[in-house]
């Protein structure tokens, strides 16, 4: 998205991708895109193909002791939505809009390391057998939790804020109608779950489970018998199932790292932050960085200013905390921590009955769940 935003504002990149092409346009990651994020590729014309397959959704549904509340995002904030559209399908169009205008992306090329970050920086990278450099005025370090980039920054100037949950999400791709037109985010005494969708024909579900869960043990029918017991209503209704098309465990954890800038080096995204995935916020915060940025390499090289690149950092990290706390409101409200009490329990019920009967709690979950605004412009 960076590169290609930045693209239309005249300014070349090169995308220096570790995986295939094959592989990061099939793996299977989040599909929830907040209205904001949307908006972004319509107005830089990537969202013809979101535009007709795209679902877009009004509102979600809280589920608790067996019957479903629904917050309502249209009369809550305004008319504000949201739009299913699979993380992958986002990577196709922006991966086939850059091929078209010609830009430069090589796939399986390995970033080894950077240098020179203050001064003229370079990136060595692994490419078809061969070690090769890349002279670049700005390196965007947009290589993920696992990349090079983040530990690039000196450990004394590096800041580390992290949370590991005590437990993790299993989530399936099933061909199956999806039970509900809706988002249904479940809190059940034997855990959470959550259904999910992809398009009319394809559900995605995610049920809560130990971090060190053998998926190996969980069995379909096993997968479908505690999905329905966790969704189950008292007025009856009831889970479809069908094919399991795909299945794996998704890990749970908050982290920030900052500053998110060191000299002429950015990080962007899980290279600089992890959201747990409920509330489905991390490609919506990848994506925010990616404006602040976009915004800040522009008012450069148009005008030689340099406060937007000063101030990438707290500027990202305003909204990046914000999202955090988000994220682990929705997971801490939704989620069966171990040992457990009846005092938590019963806070959980509260937290829950309050969210689904109080506008002005239901309003700060859905002006966070559709995105919060963006004080400028991306270009
Ligand atoms: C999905 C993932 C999430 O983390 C979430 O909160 C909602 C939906 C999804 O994959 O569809």
């Amino acid at each position: 998205m960076l590169s290609h935003l930045l693209h239309l504002q005249g300014i070349e990149s090169v995308v220096l991708e570790s995986r295939s092409q094959e592989y990061i346009e099939q793996r299977v990651r989040a599909g929830v895109l907040e209205e904001g994020t949307a908006d972004l590729m319509i107005e830089s014309g990537v969202g013809a193909r979101l535009q007709r397959e795209g679902l877009i959704h009004h509102g979600i549904e809280l589920r608790f002791g067996g019957a479903g509340h629904r917050i309502d995002f249209a009369d809550l904030t305004g008319g504000k939505s949201i739009t299913v559209y699979a993380q992958h399908e986002v990577i196709k169009d922006l991966v086939a809009a850059r091929a078209a205008a010609g830009g430069k992306i090589f796939f399986e090329a390995e970033a080894v390391s950077v240098h020179d970050l203050d001064t003229q920086p370079k990136i060595r990278f692994q490419h078809g057998g061969a070690t090769e450099t890349l002279d670049c005025d700005f390196i965007a370090g947009c290589d993920g939790f696992h990349g090079i980039c983040r530990n690039a920054i000196p450990p004394e100037v590096l800041r580390i804020h992290e949370r590991v949950y005590p437990f993790a999400w299993l989530g399936i791709l099933a061909k199956v109608k999806p039970a509900s037109d809706e988002l249904i985010y479940t809190y059940h005494d034997r855990g959470f779950s959550l259904l999910s969708m992809r398009s009319p024909e394809i559900s995605r579900l995610y049920l809560q489970c130990d971090p060190d869960e053998n998926i190996a043990e969980w069995s379909d029918d096993r997968i479908w018998t505690e999905l329905r017991t966790r969704m189950a209503t008292r007025d009856g209704w009831m889970l479809a199932d069908g094919p399991i098309l795909q299945k794996g465990i998704t890990p749970m954890r908050s982290f920030v790292a900052e500053p998110m800038r060191h000299g002429k080096m950015f990080l962007l995204g899980d290279a600089a932050h992890i959201v747990p995935p409920t509330g489905a916020k991390g490609l919506n915060l990848a994506v925010a960085d990616v404006r602040v940025l976009t915004r800040s390499l522009l008012d450069f090289y148009r005008h030689g200013a340099t406060s937007g690149l000063d101030h990438y950092s707290d500027t990202c990290l305003r909204r990046v905390w914000k999202v955090q706390r988000f994220s682990w409101w929705m997971t801490s409200m939704l989620h069966r921590f171990p040992n457990e009490d009846s005092f938590q329990h019963q806070l959980h019920l509260a937290e829950l009955d309050y969210v689904t009967s109080s506008r002005a709690q239901a309003t700060a979950l859905a002006e966070n769940y559709v995105g919060l605004p963006f004080d400028e412009p991306y270009s």
